[in-house]
């Protein structure tokens, strides 16, 4: 495993409760140990198990920098591997998504098994008699768990549960899941990529930084109020145009938008869509159908307590963005200190009406696309701070919006209103919790 060279690291001169260093987001060393200290011994998502439902189907994922296969065995259960031939260390699958009987290395044939334990090699009594095989199998990745269909990988042999790192916000993902008349989500309808030359706690934070949307999206806020008309459209401009809309509000409005706060850096906002296709609930035959559909299963109590949770971005700390009422998710991947891939997809909810996911994936596009006026505003935004905070003699960052105003619910959950940096800073504390100490 990678080791780092930081001579003397105390992760509390970078962080303390008011600002934080520049350092976090520009110091390439940094940005190697937080490789090493957060994303090798933290839960990190890695994938849905409806990408995979067959023996030997496989997908591409990534823990921080490192590439590896998750892969459906034979038994049902998954197992995720480095993607590195055990022999050279060439990579082994290329496709971002496959099934395969075996994994042959393109290089000098080397294969194996869908647990990652060697099967064949050419020529083997060439290869010297002091190499076992176990030694050439493949470097499995310790622990691999679903929660309810979302699955998670630790390179750590001794990580707390996941049912515990999730704390709070498995609330999150449990919405996600009980919003489906029966339970099951598929992830469907292709993955959306955005790079963009930031670090990747840049798009964590700002995620749920209430006081830019009305500033940084003015501008397609300010298209749509020219074009009302086009909110009245059945289709993807009505949408579209609701959406944007709904950025519009003023700060007083976002300021009464819930914030809130569990341990472990998982934050999340309340909603703020109130109108046309978007609103929470509505009257309209998709609607209804969705939502009886939903009582056969749920009942019409659990049904009504369901569609209350309204939240927009539920943030799993480090790398994943939750939206339950639209079925989608956002994956946050380092690439280096100032580079980051975002990748995001929605699922379809089984036994929901159609419009259901077409919803979803209109939802996507406009917020999370690569052609989005909403998300491009965002990604300038980051371009911009990197930009920023690599030069000058200011070397500190301000943190301070709303301290000392939030207000503990539990001993490990606290709310603040829409305008605070609590969720910016309570990021920052599990940031400071993974660095302050060595594996
Ligand atoms: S590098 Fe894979 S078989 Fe040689
Ligand atoms: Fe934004």
């Amino acid at each position: 495993m990678r080791r780092m060279h930081l001579q003397v690291f105390n992760a509390a001169d970078w962080v303390q409760p008011h600002r934080v260093h520049r350092g976090i987001y520009t110091d390439p060393a940094i940005f190697a140990l937080e490789q090493q200290r957060i994303f090798e011994r933290a839960w990190i998502y890695i994938g849905h198990e409806s990408e995979l439902p067959e023996p030997g189907d496989h997908i591409l994922a990534h823990m921080g920098t490192q590439e590896i296969v998750l892969v459906r065995q034979g038994d049902g259960n998954l197992a995720a591997f480095e993607n590195r031939c055990s022999h050279r260390g060439a990579r082994l699958v290329m496709q971002d998504k496959g099934q395969a009987r075996q994994f042959t290395c393109a290089y000098h044939a080397w294969s194996f098994h869908w647990d990652g334990r060697l099967q064949a090699l050419p020529l083997p009594q060439g290869y010297g008699s002091d190499a076992a095989p176990p030694s050439r199998d493949l470097v499995r990745i310790r622990q691999v768990q679903s929660y309810r269909g979302f699955v998670f990988a630790t390179h750590s042999a001794d990580a707390q549960p996941l049912n515990d790192f999730l704390g709070g916000l498995a609330s999150a993902l449990d919405n996600m899941v009980d919003r489906s008349p029966s339970g099951q989500l598929v992830q469907a309808g292709g993955k959306l990529r955005m790079l963009y030359h930031g670090n990747w706690k840049l798009f964590m934070e700002n995620a749920v930084d209430l006081v830019h949307p009305m500033f940084v999206h003015g501008g397609a806020v300010m298209v749509a109020r020219q074009h009302p008309q086009w909110g009245e459209h059945a289709g993807t401009t009505g949408q579209t145009t609701q959406m944007l809309l709904a950025n519009g509000l003023k700060l007083s409005e976002w300021d009464g938008v819930d914030l809130h706060a569990h341990d472990g850096g998982h934050v999340y906002m309340g909603g703020f869509y109130r109108q046309g296709v978007i609103a929470p609930k509505r009257q309209d035959p998709v609607f209804t159908a969705y939502q009886s559909a939903l009582e056969a299963r749920h009942g019409g109590e659990k049904t009504q307590a369901v569609l209350a949770v309204e939240r927009f971005n539920n943030l799993i700390w480090p790398n994943l963005s939750v939206n339950a009422r639209f079925q989608t998710v956002r994956m946050v991947q380092p690439l280096a200190v100032d580079k980051t891939m975002v990748t995001s997809y929605c699922f379809a909810m089984t036994g929901a009406p159609p419009e259901m996911h077409t919803l979803s994936l209109r939802f996507l596009n406009t917020a999370s696309s690569p052609g989005s006026l909403v998300a491009s505003d965002d990604l300038e935004i980051f371009e911009r701070c990197q930009q920023g905070l690599s030069e000058g003699l200011n070397d500190w960052i301000d943190t301070a919006r709303g301290l000392g105003h939030d207000q503990a619910q539990s001993p490990t959950h606290w709310r603040a209103n829409g305008t605070s940096e609590l969720p910016i800073r309570h990021q920052l504390q599990a940031w400071l919790h993974w660095m302050g100490h060595a594996p």
